[in-house]
């Protein structure tokens, strides 16, 4: 896999990672709140409800003290008559009674010790069912008048007394049975609900265990409140556990990550299509650049060969006016020679081969610089240096023969070859050559000479061509190559930069320095060709 296809699959498999987690996290927290909002509105229904019924053990409190309130036993009748009634309405009031806390005046009260009187019982409500309430006489006794007061009782009871007004002892005590205070269906199972007075339970109904099996992922919710009634202050408190498959419930989970997958896919799946666009756009575009380029170098290098021709022209046509005028002479000494009464064969044949060989010579030279001359497209390919370096010299010779200026060869013996373009070897020996050359006359150096050299160095190749004019100047040796540096005043700085274009293109390099012995001197390095493997 590559290293680009790697990082899409891990970008798009993270993307997915972050996109299922954010939905794990969005999903916990919705139904957090949910389950929340569902526990307080529960609460608060309950709240209501229980403080409903609170009101309503008040006001039986304070219609039966009222009614009892009265010792005539005709009034004691009506009394228990609707304590009755109250307790087979109100299931949840376990039992009621009218008792005397004057325990002296009392029929069949005996003398109890202190904090352990008897309570006598006038009425009793279902008779026989009802608490002790020795242990509390003294704390009803002490209540005031009017005033309702509650008392943690036993099985999950609590009683409410009242005292009666003055001058009566009667007290009415109702006994209330807190598992009843909510109907079955008003409890919800999903919930621990327990019911507290004075700090002592009297409820406590855990949750349902088939509401939530899975352990749970939060803290549970607590719902807390206190009950609306100055006589009953119970406490409320409903405590909800948060189990994992209702916070983070699997299906949606599963749903949503096959979905989230699928898209991260395409997603990776589209940047890769569109990176690969433009990658290929790029490479086009870039491809386009390169030929562009060529094809301006390329037209450059041409402007300058046929630029220099220009300089060869006189150098050429005297080369070609000699052996033309020799042949001409001696084709006219033939035709002198074929005019005899007996002709010699022997001689005019031995002319005319002259001839042929004089003006193969000829076309060659014109071979050359039409060659060197044409637009065509460089193809780099297999060439021996030695061959290239010997055309220049002799498309240059006559030129530099003319100026006086020496041309040595010192060329390798073996074969060597480098994948270059022929004419464009040709073309930056020839840039050498000439700036030779302008150096040489411009400095008139005596005896002027250029040499060229060729020689394998390992897997290279060296072409070296020095001079013994000048030098470069110091000053010129960092511009060398750049375009348009030049020294001269007719020059266009252009020479030494295609050299180096066209050298670097078939990866080879070109370097200049001074000869310790004066001279400028350029050494042209180029792999040579591998030799193919025979196959
Ligand atoms: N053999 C040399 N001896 C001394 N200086 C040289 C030699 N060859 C090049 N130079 C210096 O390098 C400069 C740049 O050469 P280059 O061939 O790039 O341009 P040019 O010859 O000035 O102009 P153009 O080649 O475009 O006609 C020359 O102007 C010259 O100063
Ligand atoms: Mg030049």
């Amino acid at each position: 896999m590559s290293n680009g296809l790697l990082k899409a699959w891990l970008i798009g498999i993270a993307l997915w990672l972050a996109a299922v987690v954010a939905f794990a996290v969005y999903s916990v927290e919705t139904s957090r709140q949910r389950l929340g909002d569902e526990l307080a509105t529960v609460g608060r229904t309950l709240h209501r409800l229980i403080s409903q019924r609170a009101a309503q053990h008040d006001a039986h409190m304070t219609s039966l003290i009222a009614l009892a309130d009265d010792t005539e036993p005709a009034r004691l009748d009506a009394t228990r008559q609707v304590m009755e009634s109250v307790a087979r309405f109100y299931p949840r009031i376990a039992w009621l009674a009218l008792v005397s806390l004057d325990d002296k005046a009392g029929q069949g009260a005996t003398a109890a010790p202190p904090g352990n009187h008897a309570v006598r019982t006038m009425i009793e409500v279902p008779a026989g069912g009802g608490d002790d309430l020795a242990p509390l006489r003294d704390a009803i006794e002490g209540q005031q008048r009017g005033k309702v007061e509650a008392y943690v009782g036993r099985n999950g009871r609590y009683l409410l007394a009242k005292r009666a007004q003055a001058p009566s002892d009667a007290a009415l005590v109702i006994a209330i049975d807190a598992r009843h205070l909510l109907e079955p269906e008003e409890q919800p199972r999903w919930a621990h609900l327990t019911l507290t007075l004075d700090a002592q339970t009297l409820v406590d109904l855990p949750a349902d265990e088939t509401a939530g099996g899975a352990p749970p992922l939060l803290a549970p919710l607590r719902f807390l409140s206190t009950i609306d009634s100055a006589s009953q202050k119970i406490s409320l408190s409903l405590e909800r556990a948060m189990p994992t498959d209702q916070l983070l419930p699997v299906r949606p989970l599963i749903g949503f990550a096959a979905m989230a997958g699928l898209a991260s896919f395409a997603l990776m799946f589209a940047l890769r299509q569109r990176a690969a666009v433009q990658k290929s756009q790029r490479s086009t575009e870039e491809a386009e650049a390169r030929a562009l380029l060529q094809e301006r170098q390329a037209l450059l290098a041409h402007a300058s060969r046929v630029n220099a021709m220009g300089e060869l022209a006189s150098g050429i046509a005297h080369e070609l006016t000699q052996p033309l005028t020799a042949m001409l002479s001696r084709s006219q000494a033939a035709v002198r020679l074929a005019g005899a009464d007996t002709p010699d064969i022997g001689l005019i044949r031995e002319a005319l081969e002259v001839n042929v060989r004089e003006a193969k010579r000829a076309g060659e030279m014109l071979k050359r610089m039409r060659d060197y001359a044409s637009n065509r497209a460089p193809v780099p390919v297999p060439s021996a240096i030695n061959d290239i370096v010997a055309e220049i010299a002799a498309l240059t010779g006559a030129d530099l023969q003319r100026r006086g200026i020496e041309l040595k060869l010192d060329m390798a013996s073996e074969t060597l070859k480098a994948d270059v373009d022929a004419i464009e070897m040709e073309q930056v020996l020839h840039n050498l050559i000439r700036n030779a050359a302008d150096a040489l006359e411009s400095a008139e150096t005596a005896r002027p000479q250029i040499a060229i050299e060729t020689r394998a160095d390992g897997q290279e190749i060296r072409i070296v061509v020095r001079d013994n004019g000048p030098g470069i100047a110091a000053q010129a040796f960092p511009k060398l190559f750049q375009p348009f540096f030049t020294t001269k005043a007719d020059g266009m700085g252009l020479g030494l930069s295609l050299c180096a274009t066209l050298i670097e293109r078939v990866d080879g390099r070109i370097e200049a320095e001074n000869a310790p012995d004066g001279g400028a001197c350029f050494t042209i390095t180029l792999p040579r060709t591998r030799k193919r493997e025979p196959s």
